[in-house]
C-alpha cells in the first residue's frame, strides 16, 4: 500500500500538471532538457515508476492481450485475471463495457504490485454503438468539419463504454480497389487523406493539445506504411515502391496525423522493398521518431511481430523480437514474443535494457497522459455509458452524415429526385433490406437490428396512398436467377424502380479483396431484366469499393452511390432520393471501367506518349478506353454550378511570394445546393516528372438557386515545391496550371509563373493549410 500511495501521488501530481500543459507528458523522459518544470515533473514520475519495476513488470506492459467474449459481451480470456495481478499485462484488445472494464482495472489497479492501470484499445473506426458511415464514405462529403464530429461522437460513445484507444484513424492511400481495406481509408489522395486524417485524430482525441480527458481515446494513425500498395490489391501482399512514391503519396497523411497529435502508429503488415514494417528501422525509428519527432506509441498490428518469421527475416522468435524492438515497435499486439523472448535477450545483453526501457516509458506516459494515473477509471462509468449509446443525437449524426456522403454519379432526364406520392413504387435487390450491410466493415458493437436498411427508409418516406413494393430478385451472394421473374413481375406493376445492387459488406474490409470489380451474383441479370422495361429506374449502389459497371453507367438513367451508410442508411437513402436534401459527395477515388485499367487515379504522371484516340503508339487500350468511368472528384447535385475563369492575384510570382487563386461560382439550377469546389495544380516543366494535376485545395459551399459566391484560395511556396532527384525540396522557376472546378477533371483553368527557384528548408508543414 506504502507503495502504491508513493508512485500514485508523484503521478497524480505529474497528471495534473501534464494535463495542464499541453505537450507535457509527449516529450520523452530523455529529453527533459528542453522542456519546462511541468514536463519534468512529468517525466520524472515516470521514472521513479520504471525504477521500481522488475523486468517482468515492464514487459507486462509492452504486452497487448485479446479479450474474450461471454454470452454477456467482451470478457477477459480465461486466466487473463492472474496475468493481470502478476503485471504481466499492459492492455487489451476488443474489451469493453463499462463494467468489465471496471473490474479488470480494479485488478490492475488494487491487486498487482505497482498498481499500474490497464489500457483497454478497440478498433472504433466509425462508430461503436452508432454506426456512421465508413470512412470512404465518409470521404465523399469531403467534410473534414463533418468528419471531426462523428470521430468525437464515436469517442464520447467509446469512452463510455470502458475504452482508452482507438485503432482509428486508417490513413492508407489507395490507388486499387481490389484492395478490401480501401473502405476504412479515406481514397486515393494524399491531400484530402491528410485533410481526413487531421480531423479524425482531432475528433478521437477532442482535444487540440494533450489535455486528454474522460472523453477523449488515444488516436492511432495505421498502416505505416504503404499498405494499400499490396500488388495485386491482395490484402498483406508485397509492397515495392520508390522513395519518391513513399514520400508524395503514402506518407502525408501519416505526418500530418503525426503534425495534429496522434497518440500511436500501427506499423502495416507488408514489407517494403524487402523489409516489413514491424522490422524497418529507416521507416519507424529513423523517418517517424527521428525525423517526425513523434513522441508516441508504436503498436504493432496483430500478431506483427511474430509474423517476421513467416515473411522470412527471422529465423527464430528472438532475431523477430530483437528486429522489432530495434525498429521501435513499443507494444506487442497478441504474439506474445516480447513476453517470452526479451527477458532472455535483455538479461544475456543481445538487446540493450534502454530500449527496452524507452518502449515501457512510452507506455506509462500514454497512461499518464490519458490520466489513468490519476483516476483509472475515469473511461468506465456505468451511468455515463447508459446516456451514451445510440442516442438521438448521435443517430441524428449518423443521418447528417450519410446524406452527406452519398454521391449522385449520374441523372438523366432528371428521373431523380423521386416524387413520393407515385402510386407504386418497385424497390428490388436483396440489399435493399441487408441491414448488416448497411454497417460496413468494422461494426464494433453496432447491432443490425438498430439500422435502418434502404427498403424502410422508402416506407417510411412516401406518402400515404403510395404503394411500395418488394422482390428480392438477386442477391450478392448468389448466382442463382431463381428471383428474377418475380422481380421483373413486381417491377411491371410499379410507376418507378429503385434497384438496389451492389456488394455485401462482407466483400470489403480487411482480407476481403476481389480480383473483379462488377457486381457479384445475378445482379446484372436483374438490372438487365429491369431496365428493358423502360420505367423510370434508379440504381441505388452499396459498395465499400470503386466498382467497375459500365453496363449500368450507359443504361441507368441514374445512378446514386451510398457505399455502406451505417445505421441510419435507410433514412438517408431515402432523403436524397425523394429530394428532400440535395445530394453533395464527390468521388474520393476514381471508379474504372473495367478491373484491367487497376490502378487508375487522377493524379497520374503524363508519360512520353499520353494516350490519343488516333494515335495507335500512345498509352492506351485496345478494348476499352483509357480514360475512368467517373474521375475522381466526380459528383452531380439536383441544382447544377457554373465556374468563371479562376482570377489570379499575379502572373508572375517572385521568391517566397503567395498566389490568390479567386473563382466565382453560381448555382445556376432549380434549387439549393451545396457544391466541394476543388482547386488542383500542375507544376507544367520541372526538373523531375510531375503528376498531371495534383489537388491542394477545397471548400464546399451552399448556394441558394440563383445564388454565386466568391471563393478565395491561398497557394504558396509549400504547394509549388517539389522534391528534386535528391528528394530535396525545392520550388522550380516555371510555369504552372491551377484547375478550379467540380471535378479532378474540369478544364478551367489560369495559369502564372514563378519566376525564381528556391530551396525549401525541411519538411514543410504536413497539415493542409484550411485546418492549420
Ligand atoms: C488489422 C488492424 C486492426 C487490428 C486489431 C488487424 O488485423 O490489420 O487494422 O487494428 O487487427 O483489431
Amino acid at each position: 500500500m506504502v507503495d502504491r500511495v508513493f508512485w500514485q501521488r508523484r503521478l497524480l501530481v505529474a497528471c495534473a500538471f501534464a494535463l495542464s500543459c499541453g505537450g507535457a507528458v509527449r516529450a520523452r523522459a530523455q529529453e527533459p532538457a528542453a522542456a519546462g518544470p511541468a514536463v519534468r515533473r512529468a517525466v520524472d514520475a515516470v521514472e521513479a515508476l520504471l525504477a521500481r519495476m522488475t523486468l517482468e513488470e515492464k514487459l507486462g506492459q509492452l504486452a497487448q492481450w485479446a479479450g474474450g467474449t461471454s454470452n454477456t459481451g467482451p470478457s477477459a480470456a480465461a486466466g487473463s485475471e492472474q496475468d493481470i495481478r502478476a503485471g504481466r499485462v499492459g492492455s487489451f484488445l476488443g474489451l469493453y463495457g463499462a463494467e468489465t472494464t471496471h473490474w479488470l482495472q480494479h485488478i490492475a489497479v488494487d491487486e498487482s504490485r505497482l498498481h499500474i492501470p490497464l489500457l483497454f484499445a478497440y478498433d472504433v473506426i466509425h462508430g461503436l454503438r452508432t454506426v456512421f458511415p465508413t470512412p470512404l464514405a465518409e470521404a465523399a462529403s469531403w467534410n473534414t468539419d463533418l468528419a471531426q464530429r462523428t470521430a468525437r461522437a464515436a469517442a464520447v460513445e467509446a469512452s463510455a463504454h470502458g475504452l482508452h484507444w482507438t485503432y482509428a484513424p486508417m490513413v492508407d492511400i489507395a490507388r486499387d480497389p481490389r484492395w478490401g481495406r480501401v473502405v476504412e481509408g479515406a481514397g486515393e489522395d494524399p491531400f484530402l487523406g491528410a485533410a481526413l486524417a487531421v480531423a479524425r485524430v482531432r475528433g478521437f482525441r477532442g482535444s487540440p493539445a494533450d489535455a486528454l480527458h474522460a472523453t477523449s481515446m488515444l488516436a492511432t494513425a495505421k498502416h505505416f506504411a504503404a499498405y494499400g500498395a499490396a500488388e495485386a490489391g491482395r490484402d498483406y501482399n508485397t509492397v515495392d515502391v520508390s522513395e519518391r512514391t513513399l514520400q508524395e503519396l503514402y506518407l502525408p497523411p501519416f505526418r500530418a496525423a503525426v503534425e495534429a497529435g496522434v497518440d500511436a502508429i500501427m506499423p502495416a503488415f507488408n514489407e517494403i522493398a524487402g523489409t516489413p514494417m514491424h522490422a524497418h528501422r529507416t521507416l519507424v525509428r529513423d523517418v517517424l521518431r527521428g525525423q517526425w519527432a513523434f513522441r508516441g506509441l508504436v503498436v504493432s498490428d496483430y500478431t506483427g511481430i511474430s509474423e517476421l518469421m513467416v515473411h522470412g527475416i527471422a529465423a527464430t522468435p528472438q532475431v523477430a523480437t530483437t528486429r522489432a524492438l530495434e525498429a521501435t515497435v513499443d507494444v506487442d499486439m497478441i504474439a506474445d514474443f516480447y513476453l517470452d523472448q526479451l527477458p532472455g535477450l535483455v538479461r544475456t545483453g543481445k538487446l540493450p535494457q534502454k530500449l527496452l526501457d524507452d518502449a515501457v516509458r512510452r507506455v506509462l506516459a500514454a497512461k499518464v497522459r490519458m490520466g489513468l494515473f490519476a483516476d483509472p477509471y475515469r473511461h468506465a462509468d456505468a451511468a455515463r455509458e447508459r446516456d451514451n449509446a445510440l442516442t438521438p443525437a448521435s443517430r441524428a449524426l449518423a443521418r447528417t452524415a450519410a446524406r452527406a456522403s452519398i454521391v449522385l454519379l449520374k441523372n438523366e432526364r432528371a428521373v431523380l429526385p423521386l416524387k413520393k406520392k407515385l402510386k407504386t413504387l418497385a424497390v428490388l435487390g436483396a440489399l435493399a433490406e441487408d441491414a448488416w450491410s448497411t454497417l460496413g466493415a468494422w461494426q464494433a458493437a453496432g447491432l443490425p437490428k438498430d439500422s435502418v436498411t434502404v427498403l424502410e427508409g422508402i416506407r417510411r418516406a412516401v406518402s400515404a396512398d403510395t404503394q411500395v413494393v418488394y422482390a428480392a430478385g438477386a442477391s450478392p451472394k448468389s448466382a442463382d436467377p431463381a428471383g428474377l421473374d418475380e422481380a421483373e413481375r413486381t417491377a411491371k406493376r410499379a410507376d418507378a424502380v429503385v434497384l438496389v445492387l451492389g456488394e455485401s459488406s462482407d466483400m470489403s474490409g480487411e482480407a476481403h479483396n476481389r480480383s473483379t470489380l462488377g457486381l457479384p451474383g445475378a445482379q446484372d441479370a436483374l438490372f438487365e431484366r429491369v431496365r428493358k422495361l423502360g420505367k423510370p429506374l434508379v440504381v441505388v449502389l452499396m459498395n465499400g469499393r470503386p466498382l467497375a459497371i459500365p453496363e449500368l453507367a450507359e443504361h441507368a438513367p441514374a445512378i446514386l452511390e451510398t457505399w455502406y451508410l451505417g445505421h441510419e442508411m435507410g433514412h438517408a437513402v431515402a432523403d436524397v432520393l425523394f429530394g428532400d436534401v440535395n445530394p453533395s459527395g464527390k468521388l474520393p477515388i476514381t471508379f474504372p471501367r473495367a478491373v484491367g485499367q487497376v490502378p487508375i487515379y487522377y493524379n497520374h504522371k503524363s508519360t512520353g506518349r499520353p494516350p490519343r484516340a488516333e494515335e495507335v503508339y500512345t498509352s492506351k487500350y485496345l478494348d476499352v478506353a483509357w480514360t475512368p468511368l467517373y474521375p475522381f472528384g466526380h459528383g452531380l447535385s439536383y441544382t447544377t454550378f457554373s465556374y468563371q475563369k479562376p482570377k489570379l492575384s499575379a502572373t508572375k510570382l517572385g521568391a517566397g511570394e503567395a498566389l490568390t487563386v479567386e473563382v466565382t461560382v453560381k448555382n445556376t439550377g432549380p434549387r439549393a445546393g451545396e457544391e466541394v469546389v476543388q482547386l488542383y495544380l500542375r507544376d507544367d516543366a520541372a526538373s523531375v516528372t510531375r503528376p498531371v494535376r495534383t489537388l491542394r485545395g477545397f471548400q464546399k459551399v451552399a448556394l441558394e438557386k440563383g445564388a454565386s459566391r466568391s471563393l478565395t484560395f491561398v497557394l504558396d511556396q509549400e504547394d509549388f515545391a517539389l522534391l528534386d532527384d535528391k528528394l530535396k525540396r525545392v520550388v522550380e522557376a516555371g510555369t504552372f496550371t491551377v484547375y478550379v472546378g467540380g471535378s479532378s477533371s474540369t478544364d478551367n483553368q489560369a495559369s502564372f509563373e514563378v519566376s525564381s527557384t528556391t530551396r525549401l528548408p525541411g519538411l514543410g508543414p504536413a497539415i493542409p493549410r484550411m485546418l492549420r
